[in-house]
């Protein structure tokens, strides 16, 4: 999915389709296109000059009379600027020039073209303000997304051109108030101005116009309350990342037909109004990272559609509702980050619809309790608990079943006990993490058997013994066919970065194949077999007691981009054949007792000294060179003494420190924790 992904409605225009009509190119265009395709950069393929017929040339469709009545010509990475001359192609109806490199000011002919009904000028470099002067009168679909235009929003559009149905502005720098002409616009189904710079309050009549069906203005500057009287059409309603303050007007009765709503990151208040509580139509509502409070009261009897509920980030208070196994379609659930006190209710065991729970950061107990309920939720896939219980051990009772599961996130919630027997079962696990807790004993063997793992999180616990070799024989992290997205079928927000980019923001974390054993108390050799893993993207094992040197198979590690064995007993040296691994761009071995000479070429010549540092028998052209080396280990064996030492039981800093699940929200980046742990030294 895309930023256009969010604009898209399906409307048919009723435009004939063209027949093959074999009809020789009017000169005129044809001369109009010669001039287009010289003043490109870039050649366009198709328009070989094999043929004068211009009719017959990629991307042109005529009419009978050999006049151009389309061009489509998108992600064809074309370059360059548009003429004014393009203008000249009088019967145009569609112009698509999507997806390519175009770049200069609009030019303001092509907004008086009589016929004009689509043009696209979206994905491209296109900088200026929106022509001052336009005329389209048969215009349905413009969409000028995702370019770097700005200046005011489609100033007098709705003047000449009120016929419009979609209109696209989203993704630029467009600023101002939302003009009081759109009020004339009154064929408009679709405005999208998502990621500009709008600003002042949304105004009323924007939910009177009679067809307005989708509306998006996230990312922007808008203040001000909500507030509408008349009956509104809108299905479609996103103020997400906006200023809007006060409460949530008790308006929802003016939009009987809405379906999405979704304001979060904005300045709410109080608490969430009875019509919304009771909207039958609402299947998705976001009010994630506001302020509101109260106790969470969906009235499940008349939220009959409501499929998607992310109340995350608030302050919600009391206990998680009882009744919202009662709401039909309800499956997916984000309550995460709000004072919810007590355990999951034993309702939730009747919860057929549940399939996405997250609970993340409140203050619940009894997790034993919580997990004997929902092992109950027969289409449970997800669930994410992090820093949400306290010190409580985690269950050990070997009947618990998650037969549907393939996400469990317990982070950080200093659970004691041993790594429990019932994980076992749980044969559709992708995502396993269980990390920042105080788990201790060794990691059991069965868990090489979970066949569908591939990120795997157990760090920042208390864990020892060896590390289990069927750990090697995970067939996600062997196979390199395994897809590396958890797909959950969540919204996708974006905005804008601070470099311009579009940044993709969405419920479905990418986690890259993992393995993090880091932090624990770990001891025995690295088997060469983890050189299997060829999916794996991260391998971690950073402060743990791990001895012997380093296996020459993990250059077999193909996929690997993320390499940290520091802080460990590890001697010998440091394999050769490691600088093979063409993706590695992390790679540390600081803090062992490795001797030799540091690999140098490929990835290796990009790697800064630090990640070699504490490893008095190690030299290479950036760290010492050889001879100083030997000088040094001379030295030291007279005062071994004053070496840092390892000391006992870390002491845990609790919340906060590489903790990300409290917020499900997440960037689609890599997740790569990197977290200083100076509190395991003296
Ligand atoms: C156009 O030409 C194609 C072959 O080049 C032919 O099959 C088709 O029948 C022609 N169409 C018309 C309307 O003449
Ligand atoms: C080309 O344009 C000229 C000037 O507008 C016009 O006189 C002429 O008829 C046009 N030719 C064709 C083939 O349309
Ligand atoms: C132009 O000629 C090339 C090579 O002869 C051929 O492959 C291509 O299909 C021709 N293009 C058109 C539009 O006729
Ligand atoms: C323009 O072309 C692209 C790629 O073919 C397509 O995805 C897009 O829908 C087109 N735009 C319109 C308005 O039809
Ligand atoms: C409306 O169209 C006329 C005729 O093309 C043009 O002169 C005028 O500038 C247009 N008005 C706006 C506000 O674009
Ligand atoms: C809407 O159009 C009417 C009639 O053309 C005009 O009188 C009115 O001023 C327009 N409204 C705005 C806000 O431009
Ligand atoms: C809501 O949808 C229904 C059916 O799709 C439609 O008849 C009605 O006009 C829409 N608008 C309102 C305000 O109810
Ligand atoms: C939460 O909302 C604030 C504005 O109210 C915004 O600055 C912040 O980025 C939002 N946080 C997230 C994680 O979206
Ligand atoms: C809940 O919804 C039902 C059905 O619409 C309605 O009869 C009932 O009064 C509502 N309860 C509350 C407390 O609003
Ligand atoms: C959460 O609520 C409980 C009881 O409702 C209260 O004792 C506690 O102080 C609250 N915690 C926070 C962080 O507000
Ligand atoms: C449970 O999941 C199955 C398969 O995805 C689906 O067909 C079924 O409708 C779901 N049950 C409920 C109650 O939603
Ligand atoms: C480092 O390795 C050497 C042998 O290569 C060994 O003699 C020495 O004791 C080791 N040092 C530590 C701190 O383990």
């Amino acid at each position: 999915m895309n930023v256009f992904g969010l604009c898209v409605t399906v409307i048919v225009f009723g435009i004939s389709v063209e027949a093959q009509l074999n009809s020789t190119c009017n000169s005129n265009d044809s001369m109009v296109l010669k001039r287009f395709m010289n003043g490109m950069e870039t050649a366009i393929d198709g328009w070989t000059s094999n043929s004068s017929n211009c009719c017959d040339w990629d991307g042109i469709t005529c009419d009978s009379s050999g006049k151009v009545v389309k061009l489509e010509l998108s992600r064809k990475r074309l370059v360059g600027t548009l003429a004014d001359s393009l203008a000249s192609l009088n019967q145009l109806r569609t112009l698509n020039l999507s997806r390519n490199l175009l770049k200069g000011n609009l030019p303001t002919s092509l907004f008086h073209l009589p016929h004009l009904e689509i043009l696209d000028l979206s994905a491209n470099e296109f900088s200026g303000s929106f022509p001052s002067s336009v005329n389209l009168p048969s215009i349905q679909l413009l969409d000028l997304s995702d370019n770097n235009l700005e200046g005011p929003i489609a100033p007098g559009l709705c003047i000449n051109s009120t016929g419009v149905k979609e209109l696209k502005l989203g993704v630029n720098y467009f600023n101002g108030e939302i003009p009081p002409e759109f009020e004339n616009c009154s064929f408009l189904e679709h405005l999208c101005l998502d990621a500009n710079l709008v600003s002042g309050i949304i105004p009323e009549y924007l939910f009177k116009l009679p067809r307005l069906l989708r509306l998006s203005l996230q990312d922007n500057n808008i203040i001000g309350q909500l507030h509408n009287t008349n009956p509104s059409n809108l299905v479609y309603f996103d103020v997400s990342l906006n200023l809007i303050s006060g409460n949530l007007p008790d308006f929802f009765h003016t939009f009987p037909n809405l379906s999405y709503f979704a304001a979060h990151s904005n300045n709410l208040f109080g608490r969430i109004p009875p019509s919304l509580l009771n909207s039958g139509s609402i299947t998705s509502l976001i009010l994630r990272n506001n302020s509101l409070i109260g106790s969470i009261d969906i009235n499940c009897s008349a939220m009959i559609s409501l499929t998607f509920l992310d109340l995350a980030d608030n302050k919600f208070l009391g206990t998680i509702p009882d009744n919202l196994p009662a709401c039909p379609k309800l499956k997916m659930i984000d309550l995460g980050g709000n004072n919810l006190t007590g355990q999951i209710p034993e309702s939730f065991k009747r919860f057929e619809s549940l399939s996405y729970l997250s609970l993340s950061m409140c203050n619940l107990n009894n997790i034993s309790g919580s997990l004997n309920v929902l092992q109950h939720c027969p289409n449970l896939t997800t669930l994410v608990l992090g820093g949400s219980f306290d010190n409580e051990e985690i269950p050990s009772d070997s009947n618990l079943q998650f037969k549907s599961l393939k996400t469990l996130v317990i982070p950080n919630c200093k659970l004691t006990g041993k790594i429990p027997n019932w994980l076992n079962g749980l044969t559709k696990l992708r995502i396993l993490d269980l990390s920042w807790n105080q788990l201790n004993g060794p990691i059991p063997p069965f868990l090489g058997n979970l066949s569908s793992i591939v990120y795997l999180d157990l760090s920042n616990n208390f864990l020892d013994g060896m590390i289990p070799k069927t750990l090697t024989q995970l067939p996600g992290l062997r196979s390199r066919n395994i897809s590396l997205e958890v797909s959950l079928d969540f919204p996708i927000f974006m905005r804008r970065a601070m470099n311009g980019k579009v940044l993709y923001y969405s419920y479905g974390i990418r986690f890259p194949p993992t393995l993090d054993l880091s932090n624990n108390f770990l001891t025995g050799e690295i088997s060469p077999e983890f050189g299997n893993l060829k999916n794996l993207h991260i391998l971690n094992l950073k402060y743990n007691e791990l001895s012997g040197s380093i296996p020459e198979n993990l250059a077999n590690l193909s996929s690997i981009e993320s390499i940290d064995l520091s802080h460990n007993d590890l001697c010998g040296e440091i394999p050769v054949s490691l600088v093979r691994l063409g993706m590695l761009s992390k790679f540390s071995v600081a803090y062992n007792n490795l001797t030799g000479i540091i690999p140098s070429g490929g990835q290796f010549s990009t790697f800064s000294s630090s990640n070699f540092e504490g490893n008095p028998g190690l030299c290479g052209e950036f760290v010492l060179n050889c001879r100083e080396v030997e000088d040094l280990l001379e030295k030291q064996e007279s005062e071994e003494e004053e070496e840092v030492t390892m000391i006992g039981l870390p002491v845990w800093t609790g919340f906060g420190t590489g903790f990300v699940l409290s917020v499900v929200l997440l960037v689609v980046v890599p997740r790569i924790r990197d977290t200083k742990r100076t509190d395991k030294f003296e």
